[in-house]
């Protein structure tokens, strides 16, 4: 096996104030991954404090990631200290009420796209370029399989996670080697976006964020070692199978 580089690396993760981000944060640290964590609330340690260096655990970051002033001020401070990321999970997403595409609120519509794709186009146009000139590192895109086959009344949402499975595969395409993209689709796991899907009966086998953040955190923490990323560069990822290769 290949030896873990020396340089320090670490993970940015998008929506870590609840559900699979914030357990996603909590896995990463117990495999020694140090993480930028984004949230709109809670620990805002990395908001005016200087980042430990070399970077090390977890460093936090608040703001609404539509404010993209914000997180050009907030990235500024980030890359000086830690450099550009070696992975970013763009996990934050919202998720409305599932209704008929024709019946949606506007407003929802808006921030939906805005939330669920146009950040993640942000974090890409921001970060892509140092991670080119770092020689190295991937996306990682968190999908759902609405984004893949079409559903009834997953609206905007269902049309946001289609996005982002071409923005990966596109990404994918024009990243030089070593560097990678790859979409996820974590399935069905307990969270509060979960409950707002199915408010009375869940059709589905679901896994605790925690469960979910584990396999995820150990299938990630492996994307250090030299041009494993690369491998996936382009794939659609499905969580399940993650599991599978721990077996
Ligand atoms: N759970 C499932 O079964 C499932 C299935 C398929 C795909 N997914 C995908 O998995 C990812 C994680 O979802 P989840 O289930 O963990 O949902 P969740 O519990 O609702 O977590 C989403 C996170 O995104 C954050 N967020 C949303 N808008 C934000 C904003 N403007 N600024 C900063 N943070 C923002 C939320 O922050 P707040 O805490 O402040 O609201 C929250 O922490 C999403 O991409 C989702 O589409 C989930």
């Amino acid at each position: 096996m290949k030896a873990v580089p020396s340089f320090p690396s670490y993970c940015l993760v998008t929506g870590t104030g609840g559900g699979i981000g914030k357990a996603l944060v909590k896995a990463l640290e117990e495999f020694s991954f140090p993480v930028a964590a984004f949230s709109r609330g809670g620990d805002s340690s990395g908001d005016l404090s200087p980042l430990p260096h070399p970077a090390d655990s977890a460093w936090h970051f608040t703001g609404d990631l539509s404010d993209f002033d914000r997180m050009d001020m907030l990235l500024s401070t980030l890359i000086a200290a830690w450099g550009p990321p070696f992975l970013v999970v763009h996990n934050a997403s919202v998720l409305f009420p599932r209704i008929p595409l024709w019946e949606e609120d506007g407003e929802h519509v808006r921030q939906t796209l805005r939330i669920n794709l146009e950040v993640p186009m942000f974090w890409v146009s921001r970060l892509v370029p140092g991670m080119i000139r770092a020689k190295r590192g991937g996306h990682v895109f968190v999908s759902s399989t609405v984004g893949r086959v079409a559903r009834p009344n997953w609206g905007t949402y269902a049309v946001s996670k289609a996005g982002i499975e071409a923005l990966s595969a596109n990404l994918a395409l024009e990243l030089p080697s070593p560097l990678f993209s790859f979409s996820l689709n974590p399935g069905a796991v307990m969270t509060r976006m979960r409950q707002k899907a199915y408010p009375d009966k869940d059709p589905a086998d679901r896994k605790s964020p925690e469960e979910a953040a584990r396999i995820l955190a150990r299938f990630l923490a492996r994307l250090r070692e030299p041009d494993a990323g690369r491998a996936y560069n382009g794939r659609r990822m499905d969580l399940d199978r993650l599991e599978d290769r721990d077996a």
